[in-house]
């Protein structure tokens, strides 16, 4: 019912909070668009939650999902706050359904949400995030940077992660990328960010940040992380989703495997592989790793992109016995997971992480991968010979 009824809810339960706690505003970010397209996340988790609370996983979920909410700067003094908007908004929406029975249940489920995030808030030993300093930005063409990060505290993680990350020229908004390197003795970290046209982050991290500014990171997250089983091994990335996939190479480097490695990468043009020198000085110094790039021919038909990339994993033998890690834009990692089940990789041993695939991205209706390949309109490519250090 509620959800039949959701874009009024979600209108209610943000204008019945910041009008009863109007200093809770600045938790969220400033601009109304933003907040509009951005604050039926958290609704939607309540509701999403509240609706699973017999799955199992779901209370260490909550106990992390309050352990991070720590960087939105929400304390304990916030959730009675939440709970009775939430419950508000829910009653109006409900009308005649909203019995004292339901009201009970609803109050009792949101109480054991609020619980656990408060537990994982309190039982936290990191920080709330890291704080940590530009140090080197190279960009290549117009819209890919590479930053490197310096955090002032060591950001313990593993190769293949992600992290939010947070930049005071973007109040309050914060997006996910990947770690580009494995752990460094100097602890920095690399980002390679992408950048979307209109994209709030991503534009500021490409175009606008200056050397010795600070970002602010999350813990890290995610499980695109190697499985050291004794099986051939075989990376599919796509942009820059090429970013976890190299700190994995480099964990590998480090513990040579004994067995078959293989990196698929595909790139809108041969001219937009950017990080190409990196991978050809690392398969020479590995010597187990054959790489295949996908780039379609120039001028030709947008099918003969996904043609390309299924002739490539098609010569691929044996995918049942092969560990496949899978990494880039939502559309591709949707199509691509479809390809290697028909080629008959087995979906336990496929690894990637979720990515809700956005509407907007999608122009409302499905993208192929031919499309995002050849005709996608943004993040834009770079041409390599543009390559220049910043700062
Ligand atoms: C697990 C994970 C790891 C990620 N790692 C990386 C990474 O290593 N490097 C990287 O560059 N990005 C990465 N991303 C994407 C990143 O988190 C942001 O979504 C992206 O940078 C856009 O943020 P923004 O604030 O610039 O754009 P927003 O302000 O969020 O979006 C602006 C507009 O662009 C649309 N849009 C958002 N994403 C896309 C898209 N992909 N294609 C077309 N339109 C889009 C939005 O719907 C909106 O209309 C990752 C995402 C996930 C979930
Ligand atoms: C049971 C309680 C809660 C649940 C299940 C919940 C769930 C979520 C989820 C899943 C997200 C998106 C996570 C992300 O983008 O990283 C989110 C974001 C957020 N939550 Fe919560 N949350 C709860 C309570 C609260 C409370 C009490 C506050 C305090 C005001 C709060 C403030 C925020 C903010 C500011 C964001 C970021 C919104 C944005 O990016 O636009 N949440 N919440």
């Amino acid at each position: 019912m509620v959800e039949r009824r959701a874009e009024h809810a979600v209108k209610f339960f943000y204008s019945h909070l910041f009008w009863h706690n109007p200093g809770i505003r600045r938790l969220f970010p400033d601009s109304a668009g933003e907040l509009e397209r951005q604050r039926d996340r958290l609704f939607a988790a309540l509701t999403h939650v509240v609706s699973h609370l017999e799955n199992d996983t779901l209370l260490p979920y909550l106990r992390d999902l309050g352990r991070d909410h720590r960087k939105f700067l929400v304390g304990p003094e916030h959730y009675a706050a939440v709970g009775s908007s939430l419950l508000a908004a829910l009653a109006t929406t409900s009308g005649a359904a909203w019995t004292p029975e339901v009201e009970k249940a609803w109050s009792e489920a949101y109480q054991v949400m609020a619980d656990a995030m408060t537990a994982g808030a309190a039982a936290s030993e990191d920080p709330p995030w890291w704080d940590a300093e530009v140090v080197r930005h190279l960009q290549y063409g117009e819209d890919i940077g590479v930053l490197t990060l310096s955090p002032r505290a060591p950001l313990p993680y593993r190769p293949g992660q992600y992290v939010s990350v947070n930049s005071p020229r973007v109040p309050a908004v914060w997006r996910t990328y990947s770690l580009a390197n494995a752990p460094r003795p100097d602890h920095t970290v690399d980002l390679h960010v992408s950048r979307i046209e209109g994209g709030l982050l991503s534009t500021a991290l490409v175009r606008e940040i200056q050397l010795g500014e600070t970002l602010r990171l999350s813990a890290p997250a995610g499980r695109l992380t190697l499985r050291h089983a004794d099986r051939p091994l075989t990376f599919i990335a796509a942009g820059t989703g090429w970013a976890p996939v190299r700190a994995m190479l480099e964990e590998l480097a480090d513990h040579p495997p004994d067995r078959d490695v293989r990196l698929f990468l595909a790139a809108r043009d041969a001219a937009h592989l950017y990080d190409r020198p990196w991978i050809d000085a690392y398969a020479a110094a590995f010597g187990r790793i054959g790489v295949t790039y996908i780039t379609p021919a120039p001028g030709r038909h947008r099918n003969e992109a996904t043609a390309r990339l299924a002739t490539a994993l098609g010569n691929r033998a044996l995918w049942p016995e092969q560990d496949v890690y899978l990494s880039g834009p939502a559309v591709f990692m949707e199509e691509t997971a479809l390809l290697l089940e028909e080629l008959g990789a087995r979906p336990d041993r496929l690894f990637h992480d979720t990515v809700p695939v956005s509407g907007a991205a999608r122009g409302g209706r499905p993208l192929g991968f031919g499309e995002w390949f050849l005709h996608r309109p943004a993040p834009h490519w770079h041409n390599p010979s543009d390559r220049a250090p910043r700062g």
